[in-house]
């Protein structure tokens, strides 16, 4: 079965950006795809410490283990589309969600590239400005993961819980995008690419220098 997982940046679990995610899977399951959202904001999330053990391990894991983040992996690894949701905070992604992006990516560049080929993309919250950024910064995880990325993301206006409900363009573009995706990863279900030679773990960043 074809599987869609979200991750939501926000501490308001049930605000704007939860709203525009679930407006995305929506669409998805329409079509018959089994979506699940991990709700990330607000938990006690740690950042990278830049310890390298991901790259001494390589074992698909961060060893910090305590928080949601190995939790995050393991289901982005399994699922065949991600959606990374945040809201903006001072023109960026949450802590939460920045935590989640650099763990998860050096996890990933340890373990040969864990997301490659999945199809990404992002929605946004915002009350005014740096909604551009905030996406950015969630679209350049899937570009650095060489992950496929379908058109832009969804950015919703709203300040409050629940205002992004009343703006009609992010609700469409949200509708869109969950159409899309389907269509793309049904397609993809019944004409796989070739299948990839086991990436070599990412050495880049542990090469030793002259
Ligand atoms: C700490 C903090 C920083 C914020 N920074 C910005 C900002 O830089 N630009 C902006 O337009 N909105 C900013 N906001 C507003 C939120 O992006 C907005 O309320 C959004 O709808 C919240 O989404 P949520 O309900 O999913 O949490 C900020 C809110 C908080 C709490």
């Amino acid at each position: 079965m074809i599987k869609v997982i979200a991750i939501n940046g926000s501490p308001r679990k049930d605000g704007n950006t939860s709203i525009l995610i679930r407006h995305i899977l929506k669409e998805l399951e329409n079509e018959g795809i089994r979506t699940g959202t991990i709700h990330l904001g607000g938990k006690k999330i740690h950042g990278c410490t830049s310890c390298m053990k991901c790259f001494e391990n390589r074992d698909r894991k961060c060893v910090i283990d305590d928080d949601l983040v190995n939790t995050c992996i393991e289901k982005m690894s399994t699922a065949d589309g991600i959606i990374l949701g945040s809201p903006v905070y001072f023109l960026d992604v949450t802590s939460e969600m920045k935590a989640l992006i650099d763990r998860a990516g050096f996890v990933s560049f340890a373990n040969g590239l864990l997301f490659k080929n999945k199809l990404g993309n992002a929605t946004v919250a915002v009350r005014r400005a740096g909604a551009s950024r905030t996406a950015d910064s969630m679209l350049h995880f899937f570009l650095a993961n060489e992950m496929i990325v379908h058109g832009l993301p969804v950015i919703g206006i709203g300040r409050d819980i629940g205002d992004v409900e009343k703006d009609e363009e992010g609700l469409a573009r949200a509708k869109n995008l969950g159409q899309t995706m389907a269509q793309l990863l049904n397609h993809l279900d019944q004409h796989p690419l070739p299948a990839l030679k086991p990436e070599q773990a990412d050495e880049r960043m542990t090469k030793k220098k002259k």
